[in-house]
């Protein structure tokens, strides 16, 4: 089968950056050679002057389908990752139907397995009532909780119906199962007190009041208290605040993970004057200090790793009102850039990114064959131009919903290949592979 070298790249991993070459053979690494090598008489690709990540792994995303496949479907969501260089991600239950049981994740996985062009993983979704079924359930990732709601209006729910709002049932899901449990931490009855307070507003900004960092903090606090009684494995979704971060400090263990989002770390609540809804999202963006701590959390190691929470609604949706404005931002394709131009910045180092956005990705949840350059590990390969310097645009963004809250912005650093199982699968900027991708494993 297919055999080709990587030569003439910088291969950049976890741990450091090096000259090398990479030998790809039937889908997998097949060696890594330190400093630069002929290749002998296989086909070559020469990537002089660009750097070789493992592909990256997204955690988080919402790509739609079934039920919202006029904001995103796999064919757009698939493009959007590889062009963004990510070549995996773990999709959230809240579809319609939601994903809430063996039946319903397999009729999801019929739907997906044609259309994806990335590697994928499916969460369940945790209701008031079907810890049994989702004890049973087999090959997911994890189980979502959402421990409050993502209201578009009071009346309407992006969360398709998934709450546990009440520390029983979310008791119940950490002593009856053994999945993963990936916690949406904010508490509902805070939401709801805020919102009452401030009913009848209609600037954006007062998203971040209604969905106050307390809100957050009380989720987390709830949330960690029962996990650390139970050592129970335990993600914390898109921290957004120094409140939570101070709280995951004292109770981190090898079992509590967290996550931070692109658009927490690149947003704060100054930017609702020139976003307006579009950064509407849950948990809101916050304030300057918070960002802060966010970024200082990367450093020190309390977050563990970057997730988009990609979560695309149509621009008309977004250009309502305040109150009838769906929350969520799509973020699949930008992550890489946002975080490259961080490097070239010099906010954060490459070896960093490669840690938060695929080695601890793979490693803390178990994903197989994936997150590292070594033999044997899956030929997912992301190819980097740390010079490219470019203006993201509407233009090329492939997600459905087909904008950003980062158009316009500059960049420097970007992803010009993006392989799967060795296949070429995105060449900037505007060419796209065939092949479809493959569920993932878990270990
Ligand atoms: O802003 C959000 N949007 N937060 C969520 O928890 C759900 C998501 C969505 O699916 O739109
Ligand atoms: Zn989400």
């Amino acid at each position: 089968m297919k055999e080709f070298a990587l030569i003439n790249g910088k291969i950049v991993t976890h741990e450091k950056v090096f000259d090398g070459t990479v030998f790809v053979k039937d889908g997998k690494i097949d060696c890594i050679k330190e400093g630069h090598d002929d290749a002998g008489d296989i086909e070559k690709v020469d990537v002089s002057g660009k750097h070789i990540f493992p592909g990256l792994i997204d955690v988080h995303v919402h790509f739609r389908t079934p039920g919202g496949t006029d904001k995103e479907d796999w064919t757009h969501g698939s493009k959007a990752a590889l062009a963004g260089g990510v070549t995996t991600v773990l999709d959230m239950p809240n579809n319609d139907p939601p994903v809430v049981n063996q039946e319903s994740l397999e009729a999801k996985r019929a739907l997906v397995k044609d259309e994806a062009l990335v590697n994928y993983g499916f969460y369940a979704g945790a209701t008031g009532d079907n810890v049994g079924e989702i004890a049973e359930m087999k090959g997911i990732a994890g189980v979502k909780i959402y421990m409050g709601s993502s209201t578009a209006a009071l009346a309407g729910s992006s969360t398709g119906g998934l709450l546990v709002d009440d520390l029983q049932t979310l008791e119940k899901f950490m002593t009856e199962t053994d999945h993963l449990l990936v916690l949406h931490a904010e508490n509902e009855a805070c939401i709801r007190e805020y919102m009452r307070q401030f009913d009848g507003q209609e600037d954006p900004a007062v998203h971040s009041k209604i969905r106050d960092p307390h809100c957050a903090y009380e989720a987390v606090k709830d949330a960690l208290h029962m996990a650390k009684k139970y050592s129970r494995r335990t993600h914390l979704a898109h921290v957004s605040t120094a409140a939570e971060l101070d709280t995951i400090r004292k109770f981190k263990e090898d079992y509590i993970t967290a996550e931070v989002t692109p658009h927490h770390l690149f947003l704060t609540d100054a930017d609702y004057a020139q976003y307006g809804n579009l950064i509407r999202v849950n948990p809101p963006v916050r304030n300057p200090a918070d960002q802060v701590a966010l970024w200082e959390a990367i450093k020190d190691g309390t977050i563990d790793m970057i997730a988009t929470d990609h979560a695309p609604h149509l621009l008309a949706e977004k250009n309502r009102p305040y109150s009838q404005a769906p929350s969520g931002v799509p973020g699949v394709q930008t992550m890489l850039p946002l975080m490259l131009n961080a490097v070239n910045d010099g906010r954060i180092t490459l070896e960093k990114v490669v840690e938060l956005t695929s080695y601890n990705p793979a490693i803390k949840f178990g994903v197989l064959g994936k997150g590292l350059l070594e033999a044997g590990y899956d030929a997912d390969i992301t190819i980097v131009d740390m010079e490219l310097k470019e203006r993201i645009c509407h233009k090329f963004l492939w997600s459905k919903c087909n904008w950003s809250p980062f158009h316009n912005w500059v960049l420097q650093g970007f992803p010009v290949m993006t392989y799967v199982a060795g296949n070429l699968m995105y060449e900037w900027r505007d060419s796209f592979g065939e092949e479809i991708g493959q569920e993932v494993d878990y270990g």
